[in-house]
Formats: structure tokens, sequence, C-alpha cells
């Protein structure tokens, strides 16, 4: 069935909606993007995805094309119109359409251009791979500088997941300096008796509003939370291992280039983690 999608201000079905080949978004990825997954009906963490993508826009000099109350009202209405229970809304946001390429950017009363459209994941929730645990190939991480900023540039990221299936791996952590960045597409961990290891925050990777979420509940629940980096040594002789994103929530990883962690299996704390992060996430649902 067709959905409905959202563009620069109306819903029409996916097979009408447009944008011009001039768009910034198409012909430099000089855009940003936000993820966030429903649950129930409801948006999951809304505040925090619409908190980054006004920090993505600011750090490119770009401005909040809408409140973020307005974009909660097209999430909402996205929700209803392609009658979602679980799944995700895609946001991008790009620097519009000048008409014509050029490297210096648009005037700044050029309008940019807004996307949103659903995924329809029933099912998300309830995962088998969460049941099964990943695994993980590292990769060099030769990404930009700013992985802060949730631009669309997503080139080395696909083929991270590219290089991942052809060694018969599910995903892919990403190396610099001899150290674990994040996945492609996910913040990742390590768990070592009671603490949980992760890298801290800085311009070199994304700041996961799951990561953020897991985290908070994590002290909570008495486990210690050390947010450092770790090598792929280290995460081959952890007890546990887990990548965290908000199309994913709290996913365990089971090997790490061909080596399995623990018993092979899913580990007691992603297990434990992943249960708390859905239960309080879906009570703070909107
Ligand atoms: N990816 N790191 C990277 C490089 C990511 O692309 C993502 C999210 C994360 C996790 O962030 P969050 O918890 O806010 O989803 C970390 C999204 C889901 C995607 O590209 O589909």
């Amino acid at each position: 069935m067709s959905r409905i999608v959202y563009v620069n201000g109306d819903y029409v079905p996916e097979e009408e909606a447009k944008v011009s080949i001039f768009d910034r978004g198409f012909l430099m990825a000089d855009g940003v993007y936000e993820v966030t997954s429903v649950l129930g009906g409801k948006l999951i963490d809304f505040d925090g995805h619409a908190k980054r993508l006004e920090r993505s826009l600011t750090e490119l000099d770009m401005a909040m094309p809408m409140s973020a109350d307005d974009l909660l009202a097209i999430h909402r209405e996205l929700v209803a119109k392609n009658g979602i229970d679980e799944g995700m809304i895609y946001l991008q946001v790009t620097r519009g359409a000048p008409g014509d390429r050029d490297f210096a950017f648009p005037p700044e009363d050029t309008p940019l251009t807004v996307v949103l459209f659903t995924q329809n994941k029933p099912g998300l929730a309830d995962s088998p791979a969460a049941k099964k645990g990943i695994s993980v190939i590292s990769i060099p991480d030769i990404r930009w500088g700013r992985r802060d900023i949730k631009t669309t540039q997503l080139l080395y990221p696909s083929m991270g997941k590219m290089l991942a299936k052809k060694a018969g791996a599910d995903d892919a952590w990403l190396v610099e300096d001899g150290l674990v960045t994040e996945g492609t597409s996910n913040n990742a961990y390590i768990v070592k008796g009671n603490q949980i290891i992760t890298r801290q925050l800085s311009n070199d990777i994304l700041h996961g509003i799951t990561r953020a979420a897991v985290l908070k509940f994590a002290r909570e629940a008495q486990m210690e939370v050390v947010e450092r980096p770790f090598t792929i040594e280290e995460a081959q002789q952890a007890d546990e291992a887990f990548v965290t994103s908000a199309s994913t929530f709290v996913m365990p990883v089971v090997s790490v280039d061909g080596a399995a962690l623990g018993d092979g299996t899913p580990g007691r704390v992603a297990a434990r983690m992943r249960e708390i992060y859905l239960d309080e996430m879906r009570k703070a649902a909107i």
C-alpha cells in the first residue's frame, strides 16, 4: 500500500512526492536527518530527537524550519494517516534547492527542504535478532571529523554494512587509532563485570539519543558506566557487548571479528537493558 508522506507542507501519496534535482541534499549531501521510533502508535523520545535536530542544523548554519511542536504534529499526523503501530519516522531537512549547482551556500532566505516518511515495522520491539544477537566485523573509520552532526552523508556507513554482509556478519564497528568509535549506524558498548563501557561524547561519534537513555537507566540500575574508548581486542575479551540506536533499541552483539563473546549468546546485561529501555520508553512515549 502506498504511504502518505510529508513534503514541504503537503501530505501526499509517496508516488506524488517531489524534490528538485537541484536540492542540496541530493547534490551535496547538505542535509541532516533524524529517525524516531514508534511503539504502540506513539513516538519514542521525540524531544531528544527534536533537540538533536536543532543542534545538527545550528552546527551547519541552518535554522529549525518550524517549531518542535509543529514537527511533533507532523510526526503524529503521519503515524495516524499510515496506521503505524510499530516502526519509524524518518525526517530529513536540507539546505533547499537554489535552482542550480554551486558550492557556496544559497541565500539565507532559500527555503529548507523538509521531508518526512514512515517505515512500518510490525514486530520491531520483538525482533528475532535481539534474541540471537548480531555479529560485527571491524573496519577503519574513514568518515569526516564532525560525526556528532547527523548528516545524510551515509555512503561509508552503507559501504561498511556491505563489507559486513560480504564477510557473513551483520554489521561493522568503526576503528580509529586502534579504538572503536561506534557502529555504522549505532553506538557501541562492551560489558565487563558490573561495568558498561562506551566511548565518551565528542565530535568523533554521534550523540545517540538511545545512548543517553540507556546510560541513565544503567546508572539507575546500579551499573557502573565508564565513558572511555576500547579496542577490538578488549571487546573480544569482554563478558558481553551491545549496540544502541533508535531503530534497534539495545541489540546484543555476540561476536566481534569472528571471536565469540562469552558463550556466544546474548548477554544478561544487554537483555536486561533492552527490557528496561523498552518498558521505560513505552511509558514515556507521546
Ligand atoms: N542511526 N551512531 C550512528 C553513526 C548512527 O547513525 C546512529 C543512528 C546512532 C544511534 O543514535 P540514536 O540512538 O539517536 O538512534 C549512533 C539511525 C538509527 C539511522 O541512521 O538509521
